[in-house]
């Protein structure tokens, strides 16, 4: 029996990765997550009940606080998630993307150090990392493995900083660790400052669509069930001590991504064709805007066997799909009713 810790598991990966492991392996499941802005218990009602999930209040930050959840719980592994994670806001507010990305995580590294020293053998600490942390391919290419960190925004320096450190415990103090560094996730869930849920509920409510500088940027897009997917295979096949790199082969330069949604929307809330696009706006650039991410998954499919299960059609038509039948969810986190209530509920921590 693994009693896992997942960290940031009310966020949007974290929330599909606990339903993942509690309906793929019979663990206990601890999540821990401080309910920011991004976390929302309402990802997770499916499986509030489930007998081996246990939900903690509380921020990756309290070395105390960690301290009794790996005592109460006898954590054996670390799935680590929580982060800060919009680029627009590292952009506003660095330190606060370095106080958890890296303070957060070194804090963490701290607690797996003392209560595993004695038989590091029967443990993991996952970090789940970003692309991102290799910087913009101007000039073509890939993102392997072996790629030069080259972080550009605050979120990425911030991310690339918390992987060396976890790399760090591991060749000084001999912690087991694995990360990988996936490309951008989209799916249900997604809070809607992010490209894809924003654009599906500005099309939606015919607000204007906010394309940063002329669109031409490109991203790798996968759907985020088969990032847990790859995160599950990594957790239990790979070697300790390796890096994984996952993606789908699946760049799309935003303006067609933005079209494409368009087309998709038009058709569900039975607009006339070309109707959304019109809601299309040219805004000022993110400052540093990375050009092109793009993943060579060369090593996580060959030795591991992992590929993406669905088409990235198939997974925009799911996507949008969820968001229309999903208003309440919508409603709630972009009126902040919901951090209301956590306010209310956890007044005490
Ligand atoms: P998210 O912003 O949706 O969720 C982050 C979660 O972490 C939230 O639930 C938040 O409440 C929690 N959190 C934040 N600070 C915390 C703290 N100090 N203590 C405890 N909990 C805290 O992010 P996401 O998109 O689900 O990303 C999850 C992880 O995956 C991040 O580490 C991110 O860097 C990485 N990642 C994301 C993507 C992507 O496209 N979204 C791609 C690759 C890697
Ligand atoms: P985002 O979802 O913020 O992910 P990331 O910056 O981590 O890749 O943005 C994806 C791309 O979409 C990125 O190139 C910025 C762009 N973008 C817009 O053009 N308009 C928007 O409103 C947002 C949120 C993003």
């Amino acid at each position: 029996m693994k009693n896992i810790l997942i960290t940031g598991g009310a966020g949007f990966i974290g929330s599909h990765l606990v339903k993942w492991m509690l309906k793929k392996h019979d663990y206990k499941i601890v999540n821990l997550d401080s309910l920011t802005y991004a976390g929302n218990l309402q990802n997770l009602t499916e499986i509030e009940n489930h007998p081996n999930y246990h939900f903690v209040k509380g921020d990756i930050r309290d070395e105390a606080l960690l301290n009794e959840v790996f005592k109460a719980h006898d954590i054996t592994d670390v799935i680590h998630l929580a982060a800060e994670s919009h680029v627009d806001r590292s952009i506003e507010n660095p330190l606060e993307f370095i106080n958890t990305n890296v303070l957060g995580t070194v804090s963490l590294l701290n607690v797996c150090r003392k209560f595993w020293s004695e038989n590091y053998a029967d443990h993991l600490f996952y970090h789940v990392s970003t692309d991102e942390v290799y910087g913009s391919l101007d000039d073509g290419g890939f993102f392997k493995e072996s790629t030069a960190y080259d972080p550009r925004s605050p979120y990425s320096a911030s991310k690339a900083s918390s992987d060396h450190f976890v790399r760090a415990y591991h060749h000084t103090y001999g912690i087991p660790i694995k990360i990988s560094n996936c490309s951008n996730n989209y799916g249900s869930f997604q809070f809607p400052e992010k490209l894809i849920p924003l654009m599906i509920n500005n099309i939606k409510h015919k607000k204007p669509l906010p394309v940063y500088g002329k669109g031409e940027n490109i991203r790798d897009w996968l759907w985020v069930v088969d990032h847990c997917s790859a995160i599950d295979v990594i957790f239990h096949e790979a070697a300790v001590g390796e890096t994984y790199n996952i993606g789908g082969i699946n760049e799309w330069k935003n303006i067609d991504l933005v079209h494409k949604l368009c087309e998709i929307m038009d058709e569900k809330l039975g607009r006339e064709k070309g109707e959304s696009a019109k809601l299309i706006t040219y805004v000022t650039d993110r400052a540093g805007h990375d050009l092109r991410y793009a993943i060579d998954p060369t090593k996580v499919e060959t030795e591991l066997n992992w590929k993406p299960s669905i088409t990235f059609e198939e997974g925009l038509e799911k996507t949008v799909e969820w968001y229309l039948e999903n208003e309440e969810w919508m409603r709630n986190v972009t009126s902040g009713n919901y951090m209301a209530y956590y306010d209310k509920m956890y007044k005490d921590r």
